[in-house]
């Protein structure tokens, strides 16, 4: 790779795109802090930045559009998930090559091979299994029994769920963000946080029509929203989850005819 250009200068930057679940993401952080310290060292100037594939983010695109405005123009993008998720290949590629499409950035991005087929994962097994175990491994007996914390038995009630969607493809798409719009929007309205309309909103992972992402749906009505918007959120929470009124253009499937999406909902 190379480290500068005549006029204007390359700027270089490494994204690692890995999961923020479990520790959100700080794994990943510390290996970005790593791999920059290893720059450092060798005298070179390279931004390393981290993106998510799930939860919260901050997604690829928006990872790759702040650094194209801090003046990177060159970035790799190197996937950092171990074990690798085989589903990867079939769509970044695409999902990047149409981002530079769409996005009007002139920056350069190159797609690296996941950092696994890079590892030798059966002799760090080996090693573990080894004669470090004792060392590193610890009894299980050592910890007090538990099955989780007491209140974790406590079914919420809730008169409707509310997924949405922040798997790869859809937080690709801008997913967060949206459900960012939505939380913020619901804290605003009092009945959709007590009572019979009290409305569980949560993150899942893939919900399948990817193409139709960013997308939700609200149980138990069985509503589907798809291509959301923050105005056609804005609608979802005063039409279907304040008055049981839908706007029915906006729906991209439902299980039960239109218009009748919203029953009472239970309480
Ligand atoms: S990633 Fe959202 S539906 Fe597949």
């Amino acid at each position: 790779m190379t480290q500068t250009q005549a006029n204007p200068p390359s700027r270089r930057a490494i994204v690692l795109y890995g999961r923020a679940s479990f520790d959100h993401g700080q794994a990943l952080k510390a290996l970005a802090t790593a791999l920059a310290g290893r720059h450092t060292a060798r005298g070179e100037t390279v931004t390393v930045a981290t993106a998510y594939a799930d939860l919260s983010g901050p997604a690829l695109p928006g990872v790759l559009a702040d650094l194209e405005r801090d003046g990177v123009t060159e970035a790799l993008v190197i996937p950092a998930m171990v074990p690798a998720d085989p589903s990867l290949s079939e769509w970044l590629p695409g999902a990047l090559s149409h981002w530079a499409a769409t996005s009007g950035t002139a920056m350069a991005v190159r797609l690296a091979p996941p950092v696994e087929s890079a590892l030798d994962l059966p002799a760090a097994l080996d090693r573990i299994a080894g004669g470090l175990s004792d060392s590193i491994a610890k009894d299980v007996r050592e910890t007090e029994p538990s099955l989780g914390k007491p209140g974790w038995s406590a079914i919420p009630e809730h008169g409707r769920q509310v997924f949405v969607c922040v798997g790869a493809r859809c937080l690709h798409r801008g997913a967060e963000p949206l459900y960012q719009h939505l939380r913020t929007v619901m804290k605003g309205h009092r009945a959709l946080n007590a009572g019979p309309r009290r409305v569980m909103c949560a993150r899942t992972s893939c919900l399948y029509p990817c193409n139709r992402g960013p997308l939700l749906v609200v149980q138990p009505d069985a509503v589907w929203y798809g291509d959301l918007t923050p105005a056609k959120i804005d609608r979802i929470v005063t039409g279907l989850l304040l008055s049981d009124t839908p706007e029915t253009a906006d729906i991209l499937h439902s299980n039960r005819p239109v218009g009748q999406a919203g029953d009472a909902p239970m309480g």
